[in-house]
């Protein structure tokens, strides 16, 4: 699937973590606190908040956590909208005068507005008249927000960090104390210029485990900031005197410019608000792709409807593949981060004995299957890129029909593969997570991804625990699955002697269960928890299309969504020219039959290339921008 919802929620969250409005620190209780006053019936203060409560899963998780995300992003924008109205003093910025205005309206209107799409849908329409009066190069909007990690410091020793763009030498001294737990962040700052300046600003921040802390570094001059972690806590202790103060920089000056940042970003997802993908979305998310990733053809608009009716009795057969690119914001980030353009992957079985052509996928509702009709014309409406891939003939000779729906009946109702998505993504230390344009030199790094998993066990430990700490837990081999995320660390560190990077890499093992629900079953249980593409994986395997050296020796939670497509399984005669005669007609270049979609989606060039070999995908890089660099794949 999509890892959509998932993957949306940790943007939201570093976002939120990571707010570049570094004047006031956000605190996990302060972001609790605020989620809280947004949507007070989900997320009780008293209980940890929890979308994904036994009791919300039985109802509606896609709704839940939809709701978690409107209340994390409207308290994200509520927060740095009273941070900057706070700031903002009507006349010194280097932007438009129109743009600072459009913000500024938009502020205000939003501590009332509980309708997160509704007030993005406002800051689009305004973004848009605005931005048509700005010219200049910008920054890249998206994800801007995101700030370069320089390197940690272990008290009482002094760093030198030399800084370009404002041309600061900075020396950062953290001192520990170790009654108390304060850390006091020293910073002598040097300009050659000597003259401060508010055009060119260092916006630093600082995290120990769940805290921290910021500066705003002007000119030369000497600063001081300080957090406080909690010494009683063995772990918190260890990692503050053993790790560390980990520094970064934001990228921009001017706090606004990272509040339209943010904005723009979220709007990349508003289509998950409103349910459906309307062409100013989708073209933001063309937008993103065309500057943010290398792999072309970019997507280009195609008449509408564009609607391709092939025979479900001749065209389709069991195990041959979907793969979906949705312009909604979760599927091109999604695509992006694991260094491929497909953001889904669905797979079609025929029903044993009356011959009806299901489609089954892991999704956000949990694993499903759709009658094929069905399926396509929700996803026609809903505007979804879909294009088949078609299995190889004598591999769906061996393809086992009932073998694979007893497979696929024993996970019928399971919840989404929240728990391990992450870790079947990130299989080395550095090298999944993506850079950013235009030097490509800014990276998600793991030390902020370290940052995001504590401050999310810290203000919402069920949230951190279902998409990071069970797994984490399974990789530290704590023997229970609900150790809290600094505990693992530390006893990771302890008594395998990994560190933090290292853990994030320790691959997947299928036999891992997770303490998950589902549909229909009161109260949880230990379940496996399988992705879209672990699912089309595990299925394939179940009906018997690997051979017999593969099948017990391949690991179907490492298997992402492009490890999946790159597998050489697929037929090459009914890609081209040997395409179903309805797609030949509608779409000429495309290599695959495009079913559904306004945009033409294309594979990565690289797909069906990769012969299927034991243990395939567990140490696969696949850092953006360099698509075809699979080093370890
Ligand atoms: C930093 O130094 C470079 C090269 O000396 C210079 O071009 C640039 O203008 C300086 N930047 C600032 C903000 O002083
Ligand atoms: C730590 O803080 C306490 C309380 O403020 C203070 O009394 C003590 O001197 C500090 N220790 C050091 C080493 O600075
Ligand atoms: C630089 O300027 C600041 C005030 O802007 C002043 O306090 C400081 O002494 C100056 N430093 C040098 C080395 O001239
Ligand atoms: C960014 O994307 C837009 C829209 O596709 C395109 O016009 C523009 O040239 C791109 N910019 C860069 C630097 O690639
Ligand atoms: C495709 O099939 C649908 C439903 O069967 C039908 O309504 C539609 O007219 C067909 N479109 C084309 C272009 O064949
Ligand atoms: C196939 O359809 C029949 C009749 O609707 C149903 O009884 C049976 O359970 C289905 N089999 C599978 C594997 O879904
Ligand atoms: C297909 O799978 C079923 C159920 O696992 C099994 O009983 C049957 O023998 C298999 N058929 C073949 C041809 O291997
Ligand atoms: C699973 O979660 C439930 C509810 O959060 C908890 O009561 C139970 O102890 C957990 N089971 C395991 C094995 O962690
Ligand atoms: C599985 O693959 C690994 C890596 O190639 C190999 O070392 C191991 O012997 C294989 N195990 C089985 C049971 O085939």
């Amino acid at each position: 699937m999509a890892l959509w919802r998932s993957l949306l929620l940790v943007v939201a969250m570093i976002a939120i973590a990571t707010r570049p409005l570094v004047e006031a620190s956000l605190t996990a209780e302060d972001f609790r606190a605020e989620v809280h006053r947004v949507d007070p019936s989900i997320f009780p203060l008293q209980r940890p908040l929890s979308p994904f409560s036994t009791e919300t899963h039985t109802m509606d998780v896609s709704n839940v956590v939809q709701r978690f995300f409107n209340a994390a992003g409207l308290a994200l924008l509520n927060s740095c909208c009273r941070d900057w109205m706070h700031s903002y003093d009507g006349a010194a910025s280097s932007v438009s005068a129109q743009y600072e205005e459009m913000i500024f309206d938009a502020c205000k209107m939003l501590p009332d507005e509980h309708d997160l799409g509704a007030a993005l849908s406002l800051l689009q329409l305004r973004r848009a008249t605005a931005q048509a009066t700005t010219d200049g190069e910008q920054d890249p909007p998206y994800f801007g927000f995101i700030p370069k990690f320089l390197g940690r410091i272990v008290a009482p020793a002094t760093a030198v960090l030399e800084i370009t763009p404002c041309n600061t030498t900075m020396s950062v001294q953290p001192l520990l104390n170790a009654t108390t737990g304060v850390i006091t962040i020293r910073v002598d700052a040097f300009r050659a210029t000597n003259s401060s300046s508010i055009i060119c600003v260092d916006n630093m921040w600082f995290s120990v485990g769940a805290k921290t802390s910021s500066l705003r570094i002007e000119g030369t001059g000497s600063y001081v900031a300080s957090l406080a972690v909690d010494m009683t806590s063995e772990s918190i202790a260890w990692d503050a005197s053993t790790n560390g103060v980990r520094v970064y920089r934001f990228a921009h000056s001017d706090p606004w410019v990272g509040l339209v940042q943010i904005v723009d970003t979220l709007l990349l997802f508003l289509p998950q608000l409103t349910g459906h993908t309307d062409p100013v979305s989708a073209l933001s998310n063309v937008n993103f792709i065309s500057n943010y990733s290398l792999m072309t053809p970019y997507p280009i608009p195609r008449p509408f409807p564009y609607v391709v009716n092939v025979s479900t009795t001749s065209d389709i057969h069991d195990g041959d593949l979907f793969a979906k690119m949705d312009l909604d914001g979760i599927g091109p980030i999604e695509a992006f981060a694991q260094g491929t353009t497909s953001g889904h992957t669905a797979f079609a079985l025929r029903n044993t004995t009356t011959g009806e052509l299901f489609v089954c996928e892991s999704v956000a509702q949990g694993i499903i299957c759709t009658l094929y009709d069905v399926w396509i014309q929700q996803k026609q409406s809903f505007g979804s890129n879909i294009v088949l891939v078609p299995l190889d003939p004598s591999l769906r000779a061996v393809f086992n029909n009932s073998a694979a729906w007893e497979h696929v009946n024993k996970f019928l109702g399971n919840q989404y593969g929240y728990f391990n998505f992450f870790f079947g993504w990130v299989d080395t230390e550095e090298k999944n997570f993506p850079c950013f344009p235009w030097e490509w030199k800014r990276c998600l790094s793991s030390e902020l991804v370290e940052f995001v998993m504590l401050f999310l066990d810290a203000s919402v430990p069920e949230v951190a625990s279902t998409f990071f700490g069970q797994a984490l837990n399974h990789r530290a081999q704590t023997g229970v699955l609900d150790m809290p995320i600094s505990d693992v660390i530390y006893a990771a560190s302890k008594h395998l002697a990994m560190s933090f990077k290292r853990l994030m890499t320790v691959p997947e093992d299928d036999a891992w269960l997770y303490n998950s629900t589902k549909r229909g079953v009161p109260g949880r249980q230990l379940l496996p928890s399988e992705v879209c593409s672990s699912f089309a994986c595990s299925t394939l395997r179940a009906a018997g299309v690997f051979d017999a050296s593969i099948h017990s020796n391949i690991t179907c939670t490492e298997i992402d969504v492009y490890d999946m497509f790159s597998m050489s399984i697929f037929d090459t005669t009914r890609m081209g020219d040997g395409r179903p005669t309805a797609c030949l007609a509608a779409d000429p270049h495309n290599n695959l039959c495009q079913l559904s979609g306004g945009w033409t989606f294309h594979l990565v060039e690289d797909m069906n290339t990769r012969p299927v070999t034991p243990q395939m995908s567990l140490h696969c890089a696949s850092r953006n921008p360099v698509p075809y660099d699979r080093e370890g794949c």
